[in-house]
């Protein structure tokens, strides 16, 4: 079974369709990246999957998505939804807390846990991004002393502290260096294993480092999904070639 399906969704911003019946199926312990030239409807799909899209003015939408065969749609309590789907966005964004709160922030919203089991929890996600070594001894400090790298690290262990399914990342890298970057790619591919990750880039080269399956999109349309060597080296629709070779976009 596919960990996030969209079934016929579109999605317009008032008359704007900017998502056209888009199928598509996104498989768990695996990184799929979304590519596609500036405004074709990436981080409106992305939204879209977490329901954040919605917040938006003049948002609607149609069609499904499915989360493990469950419409997210039809959920009635929103922050289930969002829970289930943990969102990164291209800016680093530390909230205004310690870097433990940072962390803790989804865990408190939802409560039930003791201290010793968020205590715990601190430190298991704060290892799983490659940051517990760098920050043990300052959890209690403003988060806004760390570095562009290190907050967007922050911000994957905040999505990861409330363990979802699937990791949605809004282009993570776009404003790191090559090693912050290359920190974040790996850690990527070790948390794979176990959860859906989706990741938009700009980076073709980064997509096809980390990714195992890729998608074109282009005006709100799905234009080809498949294994990302096999849209680099044999791209079946003659707009991928293009956009892989640089020639739009
Ligand atoms: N809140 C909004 N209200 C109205 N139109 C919007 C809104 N957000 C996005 N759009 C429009 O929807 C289309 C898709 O935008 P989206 O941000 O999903 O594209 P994108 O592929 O993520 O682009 P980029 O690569 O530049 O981030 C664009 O035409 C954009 O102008
Ligand atoms: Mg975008």
């Amino acid at each position: 079974m596919n960990a996030v399906e969209l079934i016929g969704f579109s999605a317009s911003y008032g008359r704007k369709e900017v998502l056209k019946n888009i199928n598509i199926g996104f498989k768990s312990n695996s990184i799929s990246a979304i590519v596609g030239p500036s405004g074709c409807g990436k981080t409106t799909l992305l939204r879209s999957i977490n329901r954040t899209a919605e917040l938006e003015r003049g948002f609607n939408c149609r069609g499904d998505i499915r989360i493990f065969g469950q419409s997210v749609m039809e959920v009635k309590n929103v922050s289930t939804a969002r829970r289930q789907v943990g969102m990164v966005y291209q800016t680093p964004v530390a909230l205004p807390l310690s870097v433990k709160e940072n962390v803790l922030f989804g865990p408190r919203y939802y409560g039930g846990k003791s201290r010793a089991e968020l205590d715990a929890l601190v430190e298991d996600c704060l290892r799983r991004v490659a940051l517990w070594d760098e920050v043990k001894d300052r959890l209690k400090q403003p988060a806004s002393q760390l570095s562009g790298g290190q907050k967007q690290r922050l911000a994957i262990a905040r999505a990861l502290a409330v363990e979802p399914q699937v990791l949605l990342l809004d282009e993570p890298c776009s404003s790191l260096d090559p090693a912050s970057t290359g920190l974040i790619e790996e850690l990527l591919e070790e948390l794979a294993v176990g959860l859906c990750v989706i990741i938009v880039t700009h980076n073709l080269f980064q997509a096809r480092r980390i990714a195992d399956e890729t998608v074109f999109m282009m005006d709100g349309q799905m234009i080809e999904k498949g294994p990302t060597s096999k849209l680099f080296l044999a791209p079946s629709d003659e707009k991928t070639r293009s956009f892989f070779s640089g020639l739009v976009g």
